[in-house]
C-alpha cells in the first residue's frame, strides 16, 4: 500500500491486470527497433552531454563532460617536490583496489610467489563487487558451451567486444566457478546438488550463477577472507594519486595518499595492477547510481595521465532497474534476478510494455521512453518510474519464492514498509557500469609496460553494453589472469631510477593545448562527502 495517492491508484491498475498480465511473453524488439529506440532514447546517444577530448593518448575521441574534466584535469602530485629516493613500500606487485579484482590477482599474484601488496583507498572490500546481486555467467550445463555464451555477450555488446578478450572470458568461465567454490562460495543448488542457473536479458540459456540476491558479497567475503589468510598485506584508507614510471617508460609504483592524514608515502614495484572499478559516483547526466561510494574512475585517470589508451569510454551501462522509490533507496540496484525470476515491467496504464528480459540498454531506453514520450509513467517525488511487478513472481512460482530467491530485495524495501510480495515496486534506469576503460591485452596489461587491468577499469571485453552476470565473471577471469601475468612478469624485472616525468609532460601538454579543465584529479570521493566540496 503506498501513502500517495496517484502511486496506490496506479499500483492498483497493476494489481488488476496482473492475473492477464502474467499470461504474457511480450515480443522481442527486431534489430531496427532496437537501434532505434538506443538512438532516440538511450543516454549515450546525447550529444550535448559528451565532449571531444583534446590531450592524451585519446584525443579526438567522444567522452561524458565529467570524464574529460578529470582527464584532462592537473595531477594532485607536483613533481618538483615529490622524492623518489626512498620508497615506502617496496614489492614485486602493487595492486591498486580492494575490490573483487584486486583481491583475485592478489590472490594469484601470491600464489605465484610474488611478495604482493594491496592498497585501497577505503576497505578491503569496499567496492562494486560487494553490491553486486544477481549472479556470474558460466557455460557449465549439458545445453550449453562457451560458444554460446560468447555469442550472447558479443550480440549483447552490439559485435563490438574485442573477440580475444570474451574468448578468455566465456572459456574460463566455468573455471572461475569452479575456484570460487573451492575457496568457499556458496553458490544456490539445488537438493541433487547442481547448480542453480537462471536467464539474464540477452541469455540464450540458463547460465547465471547465483547466491541469492546478494552474489557480489558472497564472492567478496570469501575473496577477502583468502587475502587475510594468506597474509598479503592490505593498506586501507590509502589511495594511488599517481603511477611512478622508470626512465624507459615502464610503470614502477605509484604516490600513496592516505585518505585520513592525507600523508603521503611511496610504493616502488616491479609490476602494478590497477583495479580501481568504475564510475558511477560521477553521475554522468545527473543519473543517480548503484555504485559504491569510491567509484570516481581514478584508474581511468591514473593510466592516463601515464600514456594508456581508453577503449569505449563514451558508453556507459543505466541499469533498467534502479530503485525510484523511496527516496533513501534512490538509485539503488534492483537486480535483474527479480525480472528474471518472473516479475515484469508495467507502466502506469497496467500495461506490459516491454520483454523483461531485453538487454539492459534495451530495457533502459524503454523504460525511459515509457516515462517520457509516451507519458505513461508513474509520477514520483523524483521525477517518472516505471513498475516491476514483484508479486507475479509469486503467481507463476507460489508462495516463499520471494524470501527464497530474492531475499536482500524484500529487505531492502520493506525497511520502507513496501512488502514487495504483495506491492509491485517503482522502478527507473541508475548508472550502473563503464562499458568502457583501459585497452588492455589478453594477458591483462596496459599501453604502458608493467602496468596491468583488471575488473571494471577495463574496457573492451563486454563491447558497447554488457549482460548482466558478465562482471563478476570479468572481475574473476581477468583478476586471476592479471596477477599471474604480473608476477610473471615481475621476475625480469630490475629496478631502475623512478620518475614523474610523465606528470609534467602531461601538465604541459594541457598547457600548449588548452585542453586543461582546471580540475585535479584523481577525484577520490564524490563532491557530496562530508565536506560538501571536492575530497
Ligand atoms: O542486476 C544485477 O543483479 C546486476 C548484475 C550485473 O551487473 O552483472
Amino acid at each position: 500500500m503506498y501513502l500517495d495517492p496517484v502511486i496506490q491508484a496506479s499500483a492498483e491498475k497493476v494489481a488488476a491486470a496482473r492475473t492477464e498480465n502474467v499470461k504474457l511473453d511480450p515480443r522481442r524488439m527486431t534489430a531496427e527497433e532496437k537501434d532505434q529506440l538506443l538512438k532516440t532514447y538511450h543516454p549515450d546517444y546525447r550529444e550535448d552531454q559528451f565532449q571531444i577530448l583534446r590531450a592524451g593518448p585519446n584525443k579526438g575521441d567522444k567522452v561524458p563532460h565529467e570524464l574529460a574534466s578529470l582527464l584532462q584535469a592537473r595531477s594532485r602530485v607536483d613533481p618538483a617536490q615529490t622524492s623518489l629516493d626512498a620508497p615506502d613500500y617496496d614489492v614485486d606487485v602493487l595492486v591498486i583496489g580492494g575490490g573483487g579484482a584486486g583481491t583475485s590477482a592478489a590472490i594469484e599474484a601470491h600464489e605465484a610467489g610474488a611478495n604482493v601488496m594491496v592498497v585501497t583507498k577505503l576497505r578491503m572490500g569496499d567496492a562494486n563487487t560487494m553490491m553486486a546481486e544477481g549472479g556470474i555467467q558460466a557455460a557449465g550445463k549439458p545445453n550449453d558451451s562457451p560458444a554460446q555464451h560468447f555469442l550472447d555477450a558479443y550480440g549483447g555488446g552490439h559485435f563490438a567486444a574485442q573477440k580475444d578478450l570474451l574468448a578468455k572470458l566465456v572459456t574460463e568461465a566455468p573455471e572461475a566457478i569452479r575456484w570460487l567454490s573451492e575457496l568457499g562460495v556458496e553458490f544456490d543448488k539445488a537438493p541433487d546438488g547442481t547448480m542453480i542457473t537462471t536467464h539474464g536479458g540477452g541469455t540464450s540459456r540458463k547460465r547465471m550463477h547465483a547466491a541469492k540476491d546478494y552474489s557480489g558479497a558472497e564472492i567478496m567475503r570469501t575473496l577477502r577472507d583468502e587475502v587475510l589468510n594468506r597474509q598479503i598485506p592490505v593498506v586501507d584508507f590509502t589511495a594511488a594519486i599517481e603511477l611512478v614510471l622508470d626512465e624507459n617508460g615502464r610503470c614502477a609504483g605509484a604516490v600513496l595518499m592516505n585518505m585520513e592524514t592525507r600523508e603521503r608515502k611511496l610504493a616502488r614495484a616491479k609490476t602494478v595492477i590497477l583495479a580501481t572499478g568504475g564510475a558511477g559516483r560521477l553521475h554522468y547526466q545527473g543519473f543517480p547510481t548503484s555504485n559504491h561510494y569510491g567509484a570516481t574512475a581514478d584508474g581511468l585517470v591514473l593510466a592516463y595521465r601515464a600514456g594508456a589508451r581508453l577503449l569505449y569510454a563514451d558508453t556507459l551501462q543505466y541499469h533498467p532497474t534502479g530503485a525510484a522509490f523511496p527516496a533513501q533507496i534512490f538509485g539503488a540496484l534492483v537486480t535483474e534476478k527479480v525480472r528474471s525470476v518472473g516479475a515484469m515491467l508495467i507502466n502506469a496504464n497496467g500495461e506490459a510494455f516491454m520483454n523483461p528480459l531485453e538487454t539492459r540498454d534495451v530495457s533502459a531506453a524503454s523504460i525511459i521512453r515509457e516515462c517520457s514520450d509516451r507519458g505513461s509513467g508513474v509520477k514520483t517525488p523524483a521525477g517518472y518510474a516505471v513498475w516491476l511487478d514483484t508479486p507475479m513472481i509469486e503467481l507463476k512460482h507460489g508462495k516463499g519464492t520471494i524470501e527464497k530467491r530474492i531475499p536482500a530485495m524484500m529487505r531492502m524495501f520493506g525497511k520502507y514498509g513496501i512488502d514487495i510480495r504483495v506491492d509491485p515496486i517503482l522502478v527507473y534506469p541508475t548508472l550502473h557500469y563503464q562499458n568502457g576503460g583501459l585497452k588492455i591485452t589478453v594477458d591483462g596489461q596496459t599501453d604502458i609496460e608493467n602496468l596491468f587491468a583488471a575488473g571494471e577499469v577495463v574496457g573492451g571485453i563486454h563491447g558497447r553494453n554488457r549482460l548482466m552476470g558478465n562482471s563478476l565473471l570479468d572481475i574473476i577471469v581477468f583478476g586471476r589472469n592479471a596477477g599471474r601475468s604480473a608476477a610473471e612478469k615481475s621476475r625480469g624485472v630490475q629496478p631502475e631510477k623512478l620518475t614523474l616525468a610523465h606528470v609534467d609532460q602531461f601538465h604541459r601538454l594541457l598547457d600548449q593545448s588548452g585542453a586543461g579543465s582546471g580540475a585535479v584529479s584523481p577525484k577520490l570521493l564524490p563532491t557530496y562527502n562530508s565536506l560538501g566540496k571536492d575530497f
